[in-house]
């Protein structure tokens, strides 16, 4: 069965967790898609140019170390307004999407440009402070030395460069739902997104 799961929306919104939650769920495979950008950014910072570095990315290289510092965010949301690394990339996300046995993958382009045709789209936000402050923890919690004005700060730029680029900007397909976990557990968050997968695979 090839059915894919596209999940949207800005950082530390909650869409890496309601992703997990659904793919182990339903035995789907997931991909974070940050981690293709965090990993073409980390080489940039070690000094290839942005093709360069999206051309020559390994699977492997989503599992190395040190992906989630706010630096290397700010480096991939960089390289992810350049069109030539979003082309490089775009192959290996597809052919992830429609492998056998369904596919969840987050982002912030897949309902839109990557997999315009999947059969469940979700795009999951909430207020800047809340993600402020979730973020804010997770990186106290790994030993960062952060602020929560210099979070929050970080989040703001990040989601206008991402939503303000030309080249597949952050935004809701049209067909997506929305899914607003301000103020909502996250039990009840992955319990609406289960739901709405399991809503689509009833009709076949
Ligand atoms: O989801 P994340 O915070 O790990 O993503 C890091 C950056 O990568 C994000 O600021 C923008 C970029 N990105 C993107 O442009 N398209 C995607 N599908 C996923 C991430």
């Amino acid at each position: 069965m090839v059915f894919t799961v596209a999940i949207d929306g800005p950082a530390a919104a909650g869409k890496g967790t309601i992703s997990r939650a659904v793919a182990a769920h339903f035995g789907f495979a997931h991909l974070d898609t940050g981690l293709i950008y965090r990993a073409t950014g980390r080489r940039v910072l070690d000094g290839d140019t942005p093709e360069q570095a999206a051309r020559a990315l390994k699977p492997a290289d989503l599992e190395a170390d040190g992906l989630r510092t706010p630096e290397v965010a700010q480096a991939a949301s960089r390289v992810a307004a350049i069109p030539e690394v979003r082309a490089a990339l775009v192959e290996f996300q597809r052919d992830f999407a429609r492998r056998e046995g369904g596919a969840v993958l987050d982002g912030r382009d897949i309902g839109t440009v990557i997999c315009p045709n999947a059969e469940v789209k979700l795009f999951v936000t909430a207020s800047d402070e809340v993600r402020a402050d979730r973020r804010y923890r997770e990186l106290v919690e790994g030993g960062h030395d952060v602020t929560p004005d210099g979070v929050l700060a970080d989040l703001r730029a990040r989601d206008a460069r991402d939503s303000g680029r030309e080249a597949a900007p952050m935004t809701a397909a049209a067909d997506a739902l929305l899914l607003d976990t301000s103020d909502m557990s996250i039990d009840a968050a992955v319990e609406a997104a289960v739901a709405a997968v399991a809503a689509r695979l009833a009709q076949g």
